[in-house]
């Protein structure tokens, strides 16, 4: 059989990842895809890094746009990050190409995911972001697949590792904010602007995609009710916690009769419940639907294996030919489901 060819952008916390797994189980792929899943060619910023993987197989493009139109890439996987300039001009150049497309930027896809959708199912491709919510937790899988039986009625939870280490390490270990950010870096978790991760930006980011794919709106990150964990002091978590809370950065997404209400902001849960008790970098989302009442998905949020992972699973659904677009409704869908008021005004 043919083998499914990336065109990588991007090779770090991420990229790498997925460098490293496609090596390391190449004949574990092939076999559960019924065909080779190979790397034709990478891009990054600097050539020249020591990035720990052996890249020299494959070719090199300074340029992620010409990586993307390679007659040789059969799925451009954008692991750059940033919701403009290359990582936007790449993937629409690489849907322009008529290449797939994997992408783990909830960035981008926040700003213009309903855009990208729309061109990719005019021209036929699929565009893929497992990794861009919750890491390793297969969410979007669970919302567009397990769960199409449902009517989905909220969807809630943890879904920035680094907030959430942020805020379980200074409580537990008591050390203080400069030396868990520092830790939570080390470990990958952070955005290259990590003010994105701080300021509850990047967890309203996968919150907006979550609830567009649950409850078949746009995207609308814009109206996102949105706070981060900036303000908050140790003795605020000390006092919390002397209160039997846990202070905890919780999105949560339902419909309500004045369209759908998204917020995002640090609340107090008990600290004995399932929420209070998540530790480090771990993430957790509820799915409620009419039909099973409630699932709760656990597990690593941020980090290189964790989201390498998800990107895999993308891959490896193109490699099998599933190609469900994740927003679900083709485009008519989506338009009539804006026009009936189905985001928040
Ligand atoms: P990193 O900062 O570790 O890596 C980014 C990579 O993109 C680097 O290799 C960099 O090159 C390359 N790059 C950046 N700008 C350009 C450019 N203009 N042209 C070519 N290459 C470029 O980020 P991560 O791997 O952590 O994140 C990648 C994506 O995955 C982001 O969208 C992020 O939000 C998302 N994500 C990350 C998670 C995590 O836990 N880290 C989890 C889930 C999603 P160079 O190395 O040469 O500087
Ligand atoms: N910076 C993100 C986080 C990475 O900490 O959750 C995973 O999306």
């Amino acid at each position: 059989n043919d083998p499914l060819r990336l065109g990588i952008a991007g090779l770090g916390t991420v990229g790498t990842g997925v460098v490293r797994i496609i090596r390391q189980k190449a004949a574990l792929l092939s076999a559960r895809a019924g065909r080779p899943v190979t790397i034709s060619a990478v891009s990054a910023r600097s050539r020249g890094k020591d990035r720990g993987v052996k890249l020299d197989d494959y070719a090199w493009e300074d340029d992620p746009v010409a990586l993307a139109q390679r007659d040789d890439v059969d799925v451009f996987v954008e692991l750059m990050g940033g919701h403009d300039g290359p990582a936007k001009d790449a993937t629409e150049a690489a849907i322009a190409a008529g290449k797939d497309v994997v992408t783990a930027n909830k960035a981008l896809l926040a700003h213009h995911g309903h855009a990208l959708a729309l061109a990719a199912e005019d021209a036929g491709r699929v565009i893929r972001f497992e990794a861009a919510v919750a890491g390793g937790i297969p969410v979007i899988k669970a919302l567009t697949e397990g769960l199409a039986g449902n009517d989905i009625t909220r969807v809630m939870g943890v879904m920035n590792g680094t907030c959430n280490y942020i805020l379980t390490r200074m409580q537990s270990a008591g050390l203080p904010y400069e030396e868990v950010f520092q830790e939570a870096s080390d470990l990958g978790y952070l955005e290259a602007d990590p003010q994105l991760d701080v300021g509850g930006i990047d967890a309203a980011h996968k919150l907006s995609l979550l609830a567009a794919i649950a409850f078949g709106t746009q995207v609308d990150f814009s109206a996102v009710q949105m706070e981060g964990i900036g303000a908050i002091t140790i003795q605020d978590i000390n006092h919390a916690a002397d209160m039997g809370y846990r202070i905890k950065l919780l999105g949560v997404a339902q419909m309500t009769g004045r369209g759908l209400e998204q917020r995002m902001t640090p609340c107090l849960v008990p600290a004995a419940s399932p929420l209070g008790q998540l530790e480090g970098g771990t993430n957790m989302v509820v799915l409620e639907g009419d039909n099973v009442e409630q699932i709760v998905l656990r597990g690593p949020g941020a980090g290189m294996g964790p989201t390498a992972s998800a990107v895999m699973g993308d891959v490896m659904d193109i490699a099998r030919g599933f190609r469900l677009p994740v927003f679900g409704q083709p485009a008519a869908g989506l338009e009539h489901a804006q026009a009936a008021g189905g985001s928040t005004p």
